[in-house]
């Protein structure tokens, strides 16, 4: 068995959001087939792990073993250190259903209010976002590979970019996610360095 991928080959994602799909097929360059879950009517497993590895791998084995074809997931996150790593693997439950992340962050800076009161001094603001990408082929091997960002939690600022952009603030900016250009933010993301290290790792 190969573990490398071969370009033009076709590769599940493992995610019933047509739009991730779309942003997998990007970042590999268009070098790949890419064929959503979703849209092969896959089920979609429960995320029981702990882990962001935990379940990109998960994900990915789930879709590799039921598609019988090599698979590919991600799971991301922002954690922040004062709040033992919360949101974490939770970071889109935080959200509610609704996907409200104004209410996500006040809920963050109300924790924190209590958290630094409780720290003190060991009190930091310090934060950082992570993409576990997980490729796995349908007789179970699986390969995993994370990419990290760190810096600070600041008031909301900006309106670029989605989820817990606007409280991020990468370290050596002055500007948070949600303020910079989409594209400079692509190039240094959690996900773009996660799939440095995939291709470097698997691309022939
Ligand atoms: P998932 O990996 O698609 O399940 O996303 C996990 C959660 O983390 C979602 O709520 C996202 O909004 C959040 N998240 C992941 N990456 C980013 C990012 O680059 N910016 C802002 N929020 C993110």
């Amino acid at each position: 068995m190969s573990l490398s991928l071969i370009p033009g080959q076709k590769l599940i994602a493992a995610t019933h959001n047509p739009g991730k799909a779309v942003e997998i097929a990007a970042l590999l360059e268009g070098r790949f087939e890419i064929v959503a879950a979703g849209s092969l009517g896959l089920p979609e497993p429960e995320e029981t792990e702990t882990t962001f590895v935990g379940n990109a791998i998960l994900k990915a084995r789930h879709a590799a073993m039921r598609a019988g074809m090599v698979a590919l997931a991600d799971d991301s996150g922002l954690s922040i250190a004062a709040l033992n790593g919360d949101p974490g693997v939770y970071s889109a439950r935080w959200a509610g259903p609704a996907k409200d992340f104004v209410r996500a962050a006040e809920v963050i800076w109300h924790k924190l209010d209590t958290a630094r009161a409780a720290q003190g001094e060991a009190f930091t603001t310090t934060a950082w976002f992570t993409c576990a990408l997980a490729v796995a082929w349908p007789e179970g091997h699986a390969c995993v590979f994370e990419g990290r960002i760190d810096g600070q939690i600041v008031k909301p600022r900006g309106n670029r970019g989605f989820g817990y952009d606007p409280v991020f603030q990468p370290e050596g900016y002055d500007v948070t996610f949600a303020e910079m250009d989409p594209d400079a933010k692509d190039s240094i993301s959690h996900r773009r360095r996660a799939f440095a290290q995939l291709k470097a790792a698997l691309l022939a």
